[in-house]
């Protein structure tokens, strides 16, 4: 099959390689020229496992990246994977969307032949979106007979991190179409997945993302306030979630408590389904909750810190960790950012390390410095945050040795040495 997809970003590049890596002729349509010449030299602009080995295999082979969009009058599907940012009252900002739709509309406008298309928005976007906006803006650029051309909605469920495996590997594909037809070419792109295929209309898809992040992120701030209750009783809520995550009606994952949710995804999303729900005249108070504890989660760690190690002012605090996760050099949305500004604010000297994130959250934090390894920003510090799950914090130990004193405080379960404590304990 003849794939484009518009967008070069997280989702858009790994979804471009994957479906190289399962035989399709993909066409990546990238405006950034930097980006794009770095995709077809084999350079991934982000960091992802298992995507630079992929990409330099399919790269100038069967995957290839174009500033312009002339390239998709000869694709057979054209996934639109540009960002929704999320504007500054909840809604996501859309422009990037509508502006794809119409590129994609007149670029098709000047095919030639007859060549059948189905364009899919893979962009998470509010119910209404992909039948409002998007198929008017294809269509009015479009202009010509309105049967050559298809919609979908297929959104994507794909962690950072480990984006490569879920893509290949996913607990379901979602296809939403008007016309049985659309969904059955975007469920062939899939061909050599072993998925259930979930088809649904074009509206319930756009909804069924929504709803799925909404609940991974009710179920980390619910695991955030037993773990708060656990944490006053001197219960290890870890050990209490393991046992209910056991009920195969509840599932064991996304139970971990700590300092909160990040990303940027469940944070975007949990608001945009709150202010799509107010519109509505829908008080959606459960979503709320969730946003809130997951406001204050981080303010905890704080707090104990504060206990430990008295005033913070001039004291120097190793901050471990940067990403909002472990796997990934990404930072939207880090707990970190919020962690660290409510250190500055109290006067400390933060010392930061991340295996990946360093170069990324200097673009929002200047005034901290930056390490480049855990023991230098360990030594002479009053206290250690841990803050990203990463693999190769969990043995540190002999290291804590280089501070003034081993006061270690964990905001993600991860270290083995035994003098640690944390907000989830
Ligand atoms: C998420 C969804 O999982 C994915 O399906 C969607 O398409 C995009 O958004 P991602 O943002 O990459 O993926 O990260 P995820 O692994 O979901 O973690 C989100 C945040 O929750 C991270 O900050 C993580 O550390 C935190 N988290 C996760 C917890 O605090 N506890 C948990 O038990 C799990």
């Amino acid at each position: 099959m003849k794939i484009s997809v518009v967008g070069g970003g997280y989702v858009g590049l790994v979804s471009a390689v994957c479906f190289a890596e399962l035989g399709h002729s993909v066409d990546l349509i990238e405006i950034d020229r930097a980006k794009c010449d770095a995709i077809n030299a084999g350079q991934p602009p982000i960091y992802e496992v298992g995507l630079e080995e992929r990409l330099s295999a399919h790269a100038g082979r069967n995957l290839h990246a174009y500033v312009e969009y002339d390239h998709i009058k000869y694709s057979d599907i054209i996934f639109i994977c540009v960002g929704t940012p999320q504007g500054p009252d909840g809604h996501p900002d859309i422009s990037n969307i509508i502006s794809a739709s119409e590129s994609i509309g007149r670029a098709l406008r000047d095919k030639d032949g007859t060549r059948y298309h189905v364009v899919v928005v893979k962009s998470t976007v509010p119910p209404g979106t992909t039948e409002r906006q998007v198929i008017p803006s294809v269509l009015r650029q479009f202009g010509k007979n309105n049967d050559q051309i298809g919609f979908a909605v297929n959104p994507e469920f794909l962690r950072e991190g480990m984006a490569v495996w879920d893509f290949l590997n996913p607990d379901r594909i979602v296809i939403g179409c008007r016309k049985k037809m659309d969904g059955d070419l975007v469920e062939a792109a899939y061909s050599g997945i072993n998925a259930p295929v979930i088809r649904t209309g074009i509206m319930a898809a756009e909804m069924i993302k929504y709803a799925s992040n909404a609940f991974l992120a009710t179920k980390i701030s619910y695991a955030n306030e037993i773990g708060n209750i656990c944490k006053k009783l001197g219960i290890d809520v870890y050990e209490v979630m393991r046992a209910v995550g056991l009920d195969r009606r509840i599932g064991p994952a996304f139970l971990n408590a700590g300092i909160g949710f990040g990303g940027s995804c469940l944070p975007k999303d949990v608001s945009a389904l709150i202010a799509l729900a107010e519109d509505m005249g829908e008080d959606p108070i459960l979503l709320k909750s969730v946003m809130q504890i997951n406001k204050l989660q981080p303010l905890r760690l704080i707090d104990l810190l504060i206990k430990r190690v008295g005033h913070l002012n001039g004291k120097k605090i190793a901050v471990l960790g940067l990403s909002f996760k472990e796997n990934t050099d990404d930072v939207r949305e880090s707990r970190s950012i919020v962690v660290i500004k409510e250190l500055i604010r109290r006067g400390a000297r933060v010392a930061a390390y991340d295996p990946k994130a360093n170069q990324s959250m200097k673009r929002f934090l200047t005034e901290i410095d930056y390490c480049s390894s855990a023991s230098e920003a360990l030594t002479g510090a009053d206290a250690c945050l841990v803050m990203t799950e990463w693999p190769e914090f969990a043995h540190l130990d002999k290291e804590f040795d280089l501070m003034k004193s081993r006061i270690v405080i964990e905001g993600r379960r991860i270290l083995s040495c035994n003098d640690r404590e944390g907000i989830c304990w």
